[in-house]
């Protein structure tokens, strides 16, 4: 591999904001990479929509960073990663890493009681995707799946510490509790964010996987064992772009990355979607 392919940069995309915290782990594990990063913020949430929309805005999401020459596709939307991952894989010539196999990996390892609780989106646990993963990996697995909406806007507003973020939490959270997992994996980008709260609400005695934590290690040891991690010695540059509403995404996301942000671009649907 020459010089060229290990300095482009890392592509990530997901339906929003929720993919920052994807990022956030990147590039503290792997500084001296690029990142390109696109969040669609214009056709948000990818939750509630049908399975066949969300693989045409993947599809186009990814045609997007792959013009940028990225080296990497990181599907940084459990909900794109659980319904697009093999029409992307066929589509693009470049390796594709999602969330649910790290995800599911990562639970499995840290379970003790063999119960495992997803959260996630509609589309996310509707699919099942997780589910069929973990049972994959250890069929005396117990799972649980449980769809919580409501999560992904009080995600992208910010409500990080809010009363109301609470009592939506409690509610959805304690018929998990009482089937006694002591594993939750928290099955969408948007809800590492309100991590803090849901351990809160959850007690000690559960342990929260981020699959945006599991898939950078993937990641890191893609490029590792490939050749293709950045060995420049600089640190990375970091490119930001949005289909909507660029300042909004820009306070959630330097909130969230505890960094500045110097820019952010935004992407005209129109652009994004010429060649469909
Ligand atoms: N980022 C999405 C996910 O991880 C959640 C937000 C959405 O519904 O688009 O599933």
């Amino acid at each position: 591999m020459n010089e060229l392919n290990k300095s482009n940069p890392i592509g990530i995309f997901d339906s929003g904001i929720g993919g920052m915290t994807v990022v956030k782990r990147i590039i503290s594990a792997l500084p001296g990479e690029n990142v390109v990063y696109f969040g669609d913020t214009a056709r948000v949430p990818y939750g509630s929509k049908s399975n066949s929309t969300v693989i045409e805005y993947s599809l186009q999401n990814a045609r997007f960073l792959v013009e940028k020459n990225i080296k990497l596709l990181v599907v940084a939307c459990n909900t794109a990663s659980s319904v697009a991952l093999e029409e992307l894989r066929g589509h693009f010539d470049i390796p594709v890493i999602g969330m649910i196999e790290p995800g599911a990996q990562l639970a499995i390892k840290t379970t003790k009681k063999k119960k495992i609780g997803v959260i996630g989106t509609y589309a996310t646990t509707g699919n099942q995707a997780y589910s069929e993963e973990l049972l994959k990996l250890d069929s005396e697995i117990f799972v649980i799946e449980k769809p919580c909406p409501l999560f992904v806007p009080l995600a992208e507003e910010g409500w990080t510490d809010h009363k109301a973020t609470k009592v939506i939490a409690e509610e959805y959270l304690h018929e998990l509790m009482d089937l006694d997992i002591d594993t939750l994996i928290l099955g969408c980008t948007h809800y590492p964010i309100l991590a803090g709260i849901i351990q809160e609400v959850l007690g000690d005695g559960i342990s929260l996987i981020d699959s945006g934590t599991a898939s950078s290690m993937v990641v890191e040891e893609y490029l590792k064992q490939n050749g293709l991690l950045n060995d420049s010695g600089n640190p990375g540059r970091h490119e930001y772009f949005v289909s909507d509403m660029p300042t909004r995404f820009k306070d959630v996301a330097e909130r969230f990355l505890g960094r500045e942000i110097d820019q952010i671009e935004k992407v005209d649907l129109e652009y994004l979607t010429r060649h469909t």
